[in-house]
């Protein structure tokens, strides 16, 4: 992976070194300035400080140093001290090549992460911030696989919690499936599930309702909750039907989306882990009764604010959240021996799980791996409230995609794009373009930041959206396709104007800028990256002739030049889970 920002790290290293400094001085990045330079080093500030002398003392030596490299066209102090850097075009042309040939993943880091995020929970409509939970994670898994990580992706259902028990009571109650509850019945239990997708989406709001109203129903479900746990089969066997009924649903939904999972776990999945922590915790003496649950206590003395214990075990049997969450974490360290756990969630969990990493730091159940919660604000809708479709009711999925979609159809035809294409290429132009639409607005926006989706505005062809790049790139396609068509090579970019150049240092940036978004978790660096490469593109395309320069050699490194561009333009929106269509 090309990674200039990195390479020019370690030569402005080196020369901080042969004058007896750090090398860590040496570090470079883009100008804050472009218009004076391409590139700036601070160091000799910092190295200045630290061994109290002069900094231009400093800058003079390393400039010497450096002026001797090949590689820089200009090596300039500036100011107190700070170096300001330009390559050589020959530098650049030659690294935009070696890009152009080998443009892909990064061989294997040797780390492994585990990726937990989508998060719906069995019955339950997905809401809104499982929609970003599974944007979100989607990028993440693609950027930290694209970075040479191996990641494991878990969906981690919520299968296990006191919903369950509202809606076996609710079952029981309306009498929908006796069997279930007979105790005197061996089994075994009817294949087919007694209730259907459908019938989920109407039981559970109902039970959750009667619960809210009647502390005596509440106190049904949840010894419901506590039995299913316990393993009463009949439960068990009815729990199972919710989970796969719920599954296939969000199967189809997820895939529509166009994400994946490696991983369809549960909070259920680890159950058997629970006795045998349980009683490790105890016998460790880190987990206490108190008040009648089973508790650790997980408090610091830096607490500003006082951090309550993480309840294992309730009063009255059940475990809960943060119980499967801890086991959870026994369980990917058993399995995968992860280097890093992130948990893509919205941030208002973030309770939660500072509670759970730190029991599990206390019980050192984290192995090698950090364990982090990659929190997102809330996806609202015009009205400042979280997002709802225009029904009114909770989102689904399958709705919200409908309608950016049809959105997009109606840009399209404004735009008078596909006007003569057959109407299901047309219907599968809107779809990418309707996704592209949702992610974009979804990733472009800092995760941690609210958000107002405004479909209209993100369904926009100008601007920052994902229509916009979706289309730069079809343009860019077809201009090449064209090309070929007329037996126009192409070669190795080669920089004759500004805007060129600033193209190919763009280009050549693609490493730093994985790196920088992977260490940030933060998928909207992507987008801004996209967003000023479409644009540094259309600057070049409007000031230079590409398939008519006469030139030939002139005419095929910018062909070369616009391969390259398209090429890392589809790759970055790859990352994000856009497609680009063939045509549009
Ligand atoms: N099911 C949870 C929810 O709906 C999200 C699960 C997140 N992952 C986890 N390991 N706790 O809020």
């Amino acid at each position: 992976m090309t990674s200039l920002a990195a390479e020019l790290s370690r030569i402005a290293g080196k020369a901080f070194a042969a004058e007896g400094l750090s090398d860590s001085f040496g570090r470079v990045a883009a100008s804050d300035r472009p218009d004076l330079a391409q590139f700036q080093c601070n160091g000799a500030l910092a190295a200045a400080k630290i061994s109290k002398s002069n900094p231009r003392a400093i800058a003079e030596k390393v400039s010497g140093r450096l002026k001797a490299e090949e590689i820089f066209s200009k090596v300039e102090i500036a100011g107190p001290g700070f170096l300001n850097l330009d390559l050589t075009d020959e530098a650049l042309n030659a690294r935009a090549a070696r890009l152009a040939k080998r443009d892909g993943p990064a061989a294997a880091n040797g780390k492994t992460a585990v990726i937990d995020f989508g998060g719906p929970n069995i019955a339950k409509p997905m809401a809104v911030h499982h929609l970003r939970s599974s944007i979100i994670g989607d990028c993440l898994q693609r950027l930290y696989r694209a970075n040479g990580w191996k990641v494991i992706s878990d969906v981690h259902l919520g299968d296990w919690g006191l919903q369950m028990g509202q809606l076996i009571s609710e079952v029981e109650i309306r009498g929908l499936a006796p069997v279930y509850f007979d105790a005197a019945f061996t089994g075994p239990y009817p294949e087919v599930s007694p209730v259907t997708m459908e019938d989920l989406e109407e039981l559970y709001p109902a039970a959750s309702a009667a619960c809210k109203a009647d502390p005596a129903r509440l106190e049904k479900a949840r010894r419901a909750t506590v039995e299913l746990q316990a393993g009463r089969p009949g439960y068990h066997a009815l729990w199972r039907h919710f989970v796969k009924v719920t599954e296939v649903g969000l199967t189809r939904e997820f895939a529509s989306l166009g994400v994946t999972f490696d991983l369809w776990n549960g909070e259920s999945s680890v159950d058997a882990l629970i006795a045998p922590m349980l009683e490790d915790l105890k016998a460790r003496g880190l987990a206490e009764m108190s008040e009648g649950a089973l508790v650790v206590d997980v408090a610091e003395e830096s607490d500003k604010k006082p951090m309550p214990p993480l309840i294992l075990v309730k009063s009255e049997g059940g475990v809960l959240y943060g119980t499967t969450d801890l086991a959870t974490v026994i369980e990917r360290v058993r399995a995968y021996d992860p280097d890093l756990i992130l948990y893509v969630v919205d941030h208002r969990q973030h309770g939660h799980f500072e509670q759970v990493f730190r029991a599990a730091e206390r019980a050192k159940l984290s192995g090698k791996a950090h364990l982090e919660h990659v929190g997102y604000g809330t996806m609202n809708g015009a009205d400042g409230k979280p997002f709802k479709t225009r029904a009114g009711g909770a989102m689904k999925l399958h709705d919200l995609i409908a309608m950016a979609a049809a959105e997009a159809e109606k840009r399209l035809a404004e735009q008078g794009i596909g006007a003569d294409y057959s109407p299901a290429e047309r219907g599968e132009i809107a779809r990418k373009v309707g996704i592209a639409t949702i992610k974009f607005a979804d990733l472009s926006n800092h995760r941690t930041t609210d958000y107002i989706f405004d479909l209209e505005r993100y369904s926009k062809f100008e601007g920052k959206t994902g229509p916009y790049l979706q289309y730069a790139a079809v343009r860019i396609q077809s201009m090449l396709r064209k090309a070929q068509l007329q037996g126009l090579e192409a070669a190795a970019p080669v920089i004759h104007s500004p805007e060129e150049r600033k193209l190919v240092l763009q280009l050549l940036s693609l490493g730093d800028l994985l790196a920088a978004a992977e260490d940030k978790r933060a998928p909207n660096m992507l987008c801004e990256y996209a967003f000023e490469l479409a644009q540094n593109f259309s600057r070049f395309y409007g000031a230079h002739h590409v398939l008519s320069e006469p030139d030939a050699s002139l005419r095929a490194a910018r062909l070369g030049l616009c391969a390259l561009v398209l090429a890392v333009l589809t790759r970055i929106l790859g990352l994000l889970g856009i497609e680009v269509p063939e045509r549009m």
